[in-house]
């Protein structure tokens, strides 16, 4: 009995071990099946931004084998009728992604990177690439992110890491800010004090070298324990370079009349006329002849460095207070019959404008420069709102919009964020952003050149937070910028956003957590 009971048992044992080597074996069999169906079957894709046109075919797509057709007359005929502005036409591609390789057609060299980038970018985000064709063009000519390298400073190769990455996203647009006032960033041969004194500083952490808004002090360059740098002109040159391979326009920014208390740090004569310069500590004089010999010096050797369309020339935030009891001002007023100090700044832009303007360059200002009459054909950045911008585009004018509610990075990504500052602006309320606002015609449209994301570093020290405020909210303003407004939908961008943030932290990017977004 006890024998038969354990045979019996036993061969139940053999029994089951074989059902569940059967089992195992249908499951195995079940689940290849499946992944082949699921290989079979055409895969949404992960890309950033999103493309106009994308078509799955059956298949696995071949990533290699690449053919490229650099012809307009090819590539109008993929777009077949579509009509597309000559900007767009320049960044323009039509792929085809077969079983045997890649077909590229583009009408310019623009176009063929754009299509590499979303090779490079499917190869590195999608496990299975499934045959497809693209057709894709940007919504936006301006797509741009401005890093402030005066709070803190990060260097060349902080820089090209996110140019780097500024590429794969088909942003377009660099905006330097070079200068401000905790620390003069580029060399100037003319005024060399700038690069000598007021790149340097004791304190390394902003905060600690500003007291009560009034900056602080500065330090010889080599001196022990000095905080700072700044680029020479051999290395804005290998940036320049490095950014023209990825088709990328470097814009420097040079601030007047405010945010200049280092300029007048290593130049004290460039103030006002008054005691110590004045109450204010960081407007420069614009009744002063010799402060507009000091600009067009410096202008001359930044045209020279940048071969950029645009220069941006600042003009946020200045007090003007100065200005009121200076008796160069005052002189300057009554000679140009300026009525306000508004009109004092507006005079100083549209000089510095003509300045530009005889050297083949157009000027962008942050909104303030609408302020006592907008020059003649500035280009306004709207960072306080977005109602400076509707203004200036009513007034004839071309607009970016960087609102600080929506594209202020230095701004938290959640309450509970290491260091948060200003107000709450998560992944989602980036990406919510439309640039085409209401009361902007269709005959104005063009004016709207395009979104900006703008990392201040008065916070942000180190490369690792920098890294952390740009992505990935830096991947919304691209798709804000480059994809066709049919094509934005929040939840598959955010499941987009979390592939491509895994696969940049492979690559060495610091990248918010997604789970932390909302
Ligand atoms: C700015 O944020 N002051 C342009
Ligand atoms: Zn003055």
């Amino acid at each position: 009995m006890q024998a038969e009971k354990r045979h019996k048992g036993l061969s139940l044992c053999v029994k089951n071990a074989l059902c569940l080597h059967v089992f195992v074996f249908l499951i195995a069999f079940a689940f290849a099946c499946g992944l082949m169906s699921v290989q079979a079957q055409p895969q949404p894709t992960n890309l950033i931004p999103a493309p106009a046109e994308y078509k799955v075919c059956k298949g696995i797509g071949k990533l290699s084998n690449c053919k490229i057709v650099k012809s307009e007359k090819a590539l109008l005929r993929r777009l077949e009728g579509r009509e597309l502005a000559n900007w767009q036409l320049k960044s323009a591609y039509w792929m085809e992604l077969g079983k045997k390789g890649v077909k590229i057609v583009a009408a310019d060299e623009e176009g063929v990177f754009y299509a590499q980038q979303t090779l490079k970018m499917m190869e590195s985000l999608d496990s299975v690439v499934s045959c497809c064709t693209i057709l894709d063009w940007p919504r936006f000519r301006y797509r741009g992110v401005m890093l402030d390298e005066s709070r803190h400073f990060q260097g060349k190769d902080f820089v090209k890491k996110q140019l780097e990455m500024m590429a794969l996203l088909k942003m377009n647009r660099f905006h330097f800010h070079l200068v401000d006032n905790p620390g003069w960033r580029v060399q100037i041969d003319a005024y060399p004090r700038l690069t000598k004194l007021t790149a340097w500083r004791p304190e390394a952490y902003f905060w600690d070298w500003e007291k009560n808004e009034i900056g602080g002090l500065f330090v010889e360059d080599g001196t022990p324990e000095a905080y700072g740098g700044y680029y020479t002109k051999q290395d804005i040159a290998d940036i320049l370079a490095f950014a023209d391979e990825r088709h990328i326009e470097v814009i420097p920014e040079i601030e007047m009349p405010g945010h200049n208390y280092e300029t007048r740090y290593a130049y004290p004569e460039l103030a006002c006329s008054l005691p110590g310069g004045g109450k204010d500590p960081w407007e420069l004089c614009p009744g002063k002849e010799s402060t507009f010999e000091f600009l067009e010096k410096v202008l001359l050797e930044v045209f020279d460095m940048f071969p950029s369309q645009y220069i941006h020339i600042g003009g946020d935030e200045a007090r003007k207070n100065n200005w009121k009891l200076c008796p160069d001002c005052q002189a300057r007023m009554k000679a140009e019959g300026l009525k306000s100090a508004e009109e004092l700044q507006s005079y100083m832009i549209k000089r510095m404008e003509r300045f530009a303007h005889e050297h083949g360059k157009r000027i962008i200002g942050w909104d303030e420069i609408l302020q006592g009459g907008l020059a003649p054909d500035a280009t306004v950045m709207s960072w306080h709102g977005i109602e400076a911008g509707k203004q200036a585009v009513k007034e004839g004018h071309d607009v970016i919009f960087t609102p600080t509610h929506y594209f202020y990075l230095d701004y938290h990504q959640d309450p509970a964020q290491f260091r948060p500052v200003g107000r709450l602006v998560s992944l989602e309320k980036v990406y919510s952003f439309e640039p085409m606002l209401e009361g902007i015609s269709e005959a104005e449209a063009h004016h709207v050149l395009g979104v900006q994301g703008n990392l201040w570093t008065e916070h942000v020290q180190d490369a690792w937070h920098a890294e952390m405020m740009l992505y990935p909210r830096v991947y919304a303003i691209a798709e804000t910028g480059w994809s066709q407004a049919e094509k934005k939908e929040w939840s598959d961008f955010e499941r987009r956003a979390s592939v491509l943030s895994a696969v940049a932290r492979k690559w060495g990017y610091t990248v918010y957590p997604p789970s932390q977004q909302q």
